[in-house]
């Protein structure tokens, strides 16, 4: 029997990634599912994600691997770029910490860290068990249409408090771009 949910959706958002300056080694964690940055750049890519069935969904190019962003087993300055494509919102808040640490290590000197992802509110009066937003990626070869969802588990998650994780993990310009609920930052290692 399926469970049913009831759902808050966040603003669609679609997101340009046609001149997303994806350079050298690029590792996109949580890279399953539609697998956006590995379309992007199937070459440079290699997508890490806990789960194998998710990375089999996902298109082939990239290196594909089974792990998880607060334990990667690289070795340090391994990748120019690190991406997160709707990744955070699926990882409980109290591995936040490790996670940017971890992306801090494996990325080289001067190498760029991008997180895309949403704000998620404390459900409103209609007490929403699932929070849920359209996407609409745009790739030079083709558009991308999704949504990705997640359970409610009690924690609210703002952009802010992403930025000053960053911050506090040592990456310098940081930069915060707002679009409705959802955000992307980028931070430099
Ligand atoms: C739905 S995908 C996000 C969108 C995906 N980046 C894309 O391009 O379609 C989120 C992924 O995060 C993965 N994930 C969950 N916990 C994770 C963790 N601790 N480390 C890395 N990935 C995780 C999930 O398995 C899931 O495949």
């Amino acid at each position: 029997m399926s469970e049913s949910y009831t759902i808050q959706y966040g603003d669609s958002i679609v997101v340009d990634l046609r001149t997303v300056p994806l350079t050298g080694r690029v590792l996109d964690i949580g890279g399953g599912g539609e697998g956006v940055i590995g379309q992007l750049a199937p070459d440079q890519v290699v997508s890490i994600d806990p789960s194998r069935e998710e990375l089999e969904q996902a298109p082939a190019g990239p290196l594909k691997v089974v792990m998880r962003a607060e334990n990667l087993t690289f070795t340090d300055a391994s990748f120019t770029t690190a991406t997160l494509f709707y990744t955070l919102m699926y990882i409980p808040k109290a591995l936040f910490g490790r996670v940017l640490r971890e992306c801090w290590r494996v990325l080289s000197p001067g190498g760029l860290l991008l997180i895309w992802d949403t704000e998620i509110q404390e459900p409103g009066p209609q007490a929403a068990e699932a929070y849920l937003v359209p996407v609409t990626a745009l790739l030079p070869h083709r558009t991308i249409e999704t949504g990705y969802g997640v359970r409610w588990d009690g924690a609210a998650q703002t952009a802010e408090e992403v930025v000053e994780l960053c911050r506090s993990t040592g990456f310098s310009s940081v930069t915060l771009t707002r679009d409705g609920s959802s955000f992307l930052i980028t931070a430099a290692r």
